[in-house]
């Protein structure tokens, strides 16, 4: 398949392209500044902001489409750009994520409702026109591996503050599920090879982890003196990260990630969330002390 990669210089993006180039597929990805993106082959300018750009992109010789880019926030922006994704008649996966379903106590599945924060409000009208368009829809978990992504943040916030925090808003503390990023990946081919459009699958390896303990990790990885973490409240954490993003973070979930097991054979086996902090933790070790990976 020659599959159209939009968001193809990010995090999720970038190992969706590397997963299905080593599949076999053609990959092309659509970026803003194709100069200084670093990236080399089918390279194609770009914008969710100018939706006939995309329509551009996607030549009859692309086959499907996945849409791993960041939303700009504004749902009449975001909504456009996918309605025209789907106007191009191309199957359609778009990344969407966890923080649509709100706080969750038991296990959310696919059929829970809806509840976004106001950081996502936009993401559910997204979804719903996708889905209604024959398109799919992944929501991956907080998404972890190569020293990336949020866990990558809190080993950041852990080294400036000398000991692990998390973001707290009162009442036990939060869980989190998780997806190492290369899971995530594989689970986007499994998608355009055996769902059936309008299919909706939570990208989710654990449940629910406990942030204090991702925290605790991420300040061992971070090399603190102090590797234990502690509750960071809402009302301070909004004043560094902004309101939005530090409600978001403290936000406890707890979701489902088996109808993609159940329904495409998805099998996560990356290491989990602590675990990958851990590695990430020995390798920084080893590399201080010029180890070179030998003992
Ligand atoms: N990371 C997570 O833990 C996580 C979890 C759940 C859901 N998600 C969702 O997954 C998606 C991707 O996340 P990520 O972590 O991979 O983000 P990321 O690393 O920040 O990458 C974002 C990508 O979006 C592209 N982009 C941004 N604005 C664009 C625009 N106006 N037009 C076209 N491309 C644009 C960027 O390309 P440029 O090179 O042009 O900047 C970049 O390739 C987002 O929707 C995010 O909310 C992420």
């Amino acid at each position: 398949m020659k599959v159209l990669v939009i968001g193809a210089t990010g995090y999720i993006g970038a190992a969706v392209a590397e997963r299905l180039a080593g599949d076999g597929h053609e990959v092309v990805a659509l970026v803003r500044d194709p100069a200084g993106s670093g990236l080399t082959g089918d390279v194609r300018r770009g914008d969710l902001r100018e939706p006939e750009s995309l329509i551009g992109a996607v030549t009859p010789d692309v086959d499907a489409v996945i849409h791993a880019a960041s939303p700009t926030g504004d749902e009449r922006v975001d909504v456009a750009a996918v309605r025209a994704l789907i106007s191009t008649g191309k199957p359609l996966v778009y990344t969407s994520g966890v923080w649509v379903l709100g706080r969750t106590g038991e296990p959310a599945t696919e059929e829970a409702p809806v509840d976004p924060l106001p950081l996502v409000g936009y993401r559910p009208a997204v979804e719903r026109i996708v889905l209604d368009g024959g398109g799919f829809v992944i929501r991956p978990g907080i998404v972890h591996g190569y020293g990336r992504g949020i866990p990558a943040l809190l080993a950041a916030q852990a080294a400036e503050y000398g000991l692990g925090r998390y973001v707290h808003a009162g009442g036990p503390p939060p869980v989190w599920p998780t997806v190492h990023v290369a899971d995530l990946a594989d689970l986007y081919p499994l998608v355009l090879e055996r769902a059936r459009p309008g299919d909706l699958f939570h990208a989710v390896a654990e449940e629910g982890v406990p942030v204090s303990t991702i925290a605790e990790a991420a300040a061992r990885a971070a090399g603190t003196p102090c590797a234990r973490a502690v509750p960071w409240p809402v009302e301070q954490a909004a004043e560094v990260l902004g309101r939005p993003f530090a409600d978001a973070l403290a936000l406890s979930q707890r979701v489902s990630g088996a109808r993609a097991r159940r329904e495409l054979g998805w099998t996560p086996s990356r290491p989990g969330i602590v675990e990958d902090l851990a590695a990430g933790a020995t390798e920084d070790a080893l590399s201080e002390i010029g180890a070179g990976g030998t003992p």
